[in-house]
């Protein structure tokens, strides 16, 4: 009871802070910018080039042109999109890179607001098109992705940027398309995620109950998850912009109690304009198969239940990924106020990935799981051991 009371108090407190509280660094239209047009107002026009992948599903890439010989592609993480990496202009990742010189691809992997289109299945009516998770976007989203940069630019290898389910993705991808380990010459996973067995918050609460909303959206048969036309994302687009109430409930209420909290990071006018960016949709699948990873305390491909499993897999239980594959080098960012990735999870990751090349542990104690991409100030407490790895393998 008594921590209601301290969080209603800490609740009204903030509220009455913040009225009538207008910060001079708001990025008053930059809601209604998508990546074409954050990317150009901060100097970078980006070319988009519409991958297909090997099952059909056409992503937007966008890509911020430089010098750099080896390019630098970012993928994000869930329910997000390439938005995540220029929305907070000039000191968003990819800006920064861009600004710095390097030849900079954004991802958007299948079903999110950019990449909600296939060349036969139609989103808005084929439930066909949602059978997928984060499995099938390491599998055919990234090789496409990079086939094609490596193909438009001549060079043989790239540098990778993952932000949370970003690197679920590449290790699903270097551990069951090995081939594609050679052409990563390195990966800066931030956030990154693969065990879920130590998860607290609400999140955890979700692993916990993981059969049970996996029945309930089974029976409701709910193929896309806070999409912008779903009901859930059509609510939450109308209600987190809101000031004050919006960053009360939303902010408070439901993203920090399930990544980490960091209100100095992802002030009130920042929030704004982030909840039109975000979330941007994903599937069902996608969303449940992280419930399984925690609720099955494994690595694993997802689970269909023992039948299907048998016919898919000749297994009553999903096949675990080989982590021992991903031979790629990889550098570890973690954060000890990180609700998604704990650092025991990483931990785990970090003892199994044959070639991890470097581990930090943010000096900044309260980065929380969003301000790899979001913090108000990642360029100072981040970006450098970003530039660290990236003079050490891709120097300009
Ligand atoms: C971003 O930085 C560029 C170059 O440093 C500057 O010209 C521009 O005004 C900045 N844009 C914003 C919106 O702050
Ligand atoms: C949502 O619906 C609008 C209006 O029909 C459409 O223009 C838009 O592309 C849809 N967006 C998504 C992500 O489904
Ligand atoms: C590779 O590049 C060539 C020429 O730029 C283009 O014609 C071809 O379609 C590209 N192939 C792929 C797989 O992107
Ligand atoms: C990656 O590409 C660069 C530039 O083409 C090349 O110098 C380097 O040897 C390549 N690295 C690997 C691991 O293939
Ligand atoms: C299926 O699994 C069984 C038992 O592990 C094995 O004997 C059999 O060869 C497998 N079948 C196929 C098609 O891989």
């Amino acid at each position: 009871m008594r921590k209601y009371t301290a969080l209603w108090l800490t609740v009204t407190f903030l509220i009455s802070q913040q009225v009538g509280c207008i910060s001079a660094d708001d990025l008053p239209d930059d809601g209604a910018l998508d990546s074409i047009g954050l990317a150009t107002k901060y100097g970078h026009p980006p070319t988009q080039y519409d991958v297909v992948t090997e099952d059909g599903y056409i992503l937007a890439v966008y890509r911020l042109p430089g010098k750099g010989r080896i390019p630098v592609l970012l993928v994000h993480g869930f329910m997000d999109t390439s938005d995540t990496f220029l929305i907070r202009g000039n000191t968003s990742l990819a800006i920064y890179l861009a600004n710095k010189g390097y030849d900079v691809w954004l991802a958007n992997t299948r079903g999110n607001r950019y990449s909600r289109r296939h060349k036969t299945l139609n989103p808005d009516k084929d439930s066909e098109f949602w059978k997928f998770s984060f499995h099938e976007k390491g599998c055919y989203d990234l090789p496409a992705v990079i086939d094609t940069i490596l193909n438009e630019t001549g060079a043989n290898n790239i540098t990778a940027i993952g932000h949370s389910e970003g690197n679920t993705e590449f290790f699903i991808l270097g551990s069951e398309r090995k081939e594609y380990n050679s052409k990563i010459n390195v990966l800066l996973a931030l956030a990154p995620v693969a065990f879920l067995q130590n998860v607290q918050g609400t999140l955890g609460i979700a692993i916990q109950l993981e059969p049970v909303v996996s029945g309930l959206v089974k029976t409701l048969g709910i193929n896309e998850f806070l999409g912008d036309n779903t009901t859930l994302g059509i609510i939450s687009h109308t209600v987190c912009p809101i000031p004050i109430l919006g960053y009360t409930v939303c902010a408070y209420g439901l993203l920090y109690p399930s990544v980490g909290s960091d209100p100095t990071e992802l002030e009130q006018d920042f929030f704004e304009n982030l909840a039109t960016h975000y979330p941007a949709g994903t599937s069902t699948q996608n969303l449940l198969h992280y419930l399984q990873l925690g609720y099955r305390k494994q690595f694993a491909q997802y689970d269909y239940g023992s039948d299907t499993n048998q016919k898919i897999y000749n297994s009553s239980d999903p096949p675990i990924y080989q982590l021992d594959q991903v031979t790629m080098p990889v550098a570890l960012y973690t954060a000890a106020n990180d609700g998604f990735s704990a650092l025991a999870d990483v931990a785990m990751l970090q003892s199994q990935l044959p070639n991890v090349v470097y581990y930090l542990l943010s000096p900044y104690a309260l980065c929380n799981h969003v301000d790899y991409v979001w913090g108000r100030t990642a360029n100072i407490y981040l970006y450098p051991y970003i530039d660290y790895m990236l003079n050490l393998y891709n120097p300009l």
